[in-house]
């Protein structure tokens, strides 16, 4: 049984889900079926991934009732304007089959060409108005989270940001604490990198487990939510299985001591229309 979190308006999380990016559409119905099969309840998808169609295609076809899977997506970037991102948000829901989603997320600020916080504005109405469960911001930094809860006096959800041993975002998982946010980890095994650094395979070898399982324990013992990506079914199956061991405190120091603020992924700065 996958342990949930509560969300700032009383909806439960899975703390663990499947990440869709990068499955191209071809694939993605099979591996989201595939993941609901081996028993994810928590979907991750973005319309910037070209395949919320494929996700709703398995969803429907999974049987499963609307309320046994939480279903994520983002906002793209060209659409913050307040109309294009209500009219993105329903191309979303019809790509998805769904009427109401649970969570909604800004995917990325776009500090220096958008208006986030007038976007954000837009997402307090969805959730108003009943089509979002939970609405929250992704790549969001210290400057924007506090400015979207000044503005409207509505905290986000969540914030989704790249987090994996090689980048444990102490200082900004600290601010969610404060801020009551919760912090979802994105390419939870750096796509892959970290996952034959040496202390890992020795950890990993000391539990008896696979890498991928001793890094996803790392972040589900820290508190976080993760949703890591595989197109294979025994890894997708693997991935899942890490709720029968514990890391004790010396093995969590190891993994947060590989810290060495480097990512896999973007910088929220560098992400502007025409480059992500
Ligand atoms: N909000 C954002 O801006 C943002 C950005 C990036 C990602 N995300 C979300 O976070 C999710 C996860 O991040 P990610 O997809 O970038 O990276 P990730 O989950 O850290 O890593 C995925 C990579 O690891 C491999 N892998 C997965 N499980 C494995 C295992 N058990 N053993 C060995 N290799 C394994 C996968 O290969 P195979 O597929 O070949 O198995 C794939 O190459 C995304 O899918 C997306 O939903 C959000």
């Amino acid at each position: 049984m996958v342990p949930t979190l509560t969300l700032a308006h009383g909806t439960r999380i899975p703390q663990v889900g499947f990440g869709t990016y990068k499955i191209d559409p071809a694939d993605a119905e099979g591996a989201v079926l595939a993941a609901l099969e081996a028993g994810y309840r928590h979907i991750d998808t973005a319309a910037m991934y070209g395949n919320e169609a494929e996700v709703g295609a398995a969803l429907a076809a999974s049987g499963l009732a609307r309320d046994e899977v939480f279903v994520t997506s983002k906002l793209d970037n060209p659409y913050h304007e307040p109309d294009a991102a209500r009219a993105a948000f329903e191309r979303s829901m019809a790509d998805l089959r769904l009427d109401v989603l649970d969570l909604y997320l800004i995917h990325w600020p776009m500090a220096a060409t958008t208006d986030y916080v007038a976007t954000w504005r837009v997402l307090v109405e969805l959730w108003e108005s009943g089509r979002v469960r939970e609405i929250g911001v992704s790549n969001f930094q210290p400057d924007h989270l506090r400015a979207v809860i000044e503005a409207t006096g509505v905290v986000p959800a969540v914030n989704q940001v790249e987090i994996n041993p090689y980048l444990t975002q102490e200082p900004l998982r600290s601010l969610h604490r404060e801020l009551g946010i919760v912090t979802q980890a994105w390419s939870p095994l750096a796509r892959g990198r970290v996952l034959n650094d040496p202390a890992v395979l020795r950890i990993a070898e000391e539990v008896g487990r696979a890498p991928a399982q001793v890094v996803l324990r790392w972040h589900l013992q820290r508190g976080d939510v993760v949703f890591p990506k595989s197109t294979h079914p025994e890894r997708i199956a693997e991935n899942l299985a890490v709720f029968d061991f514990e890391l004790d405190a010396a093995a969590m120091a190891d993994l947060t001591g590989l810290n060495r603020d480097e990512r896999s992924g973007s910088h929220p700065d560098s992400v502007e229309l025409g480059n992500r």
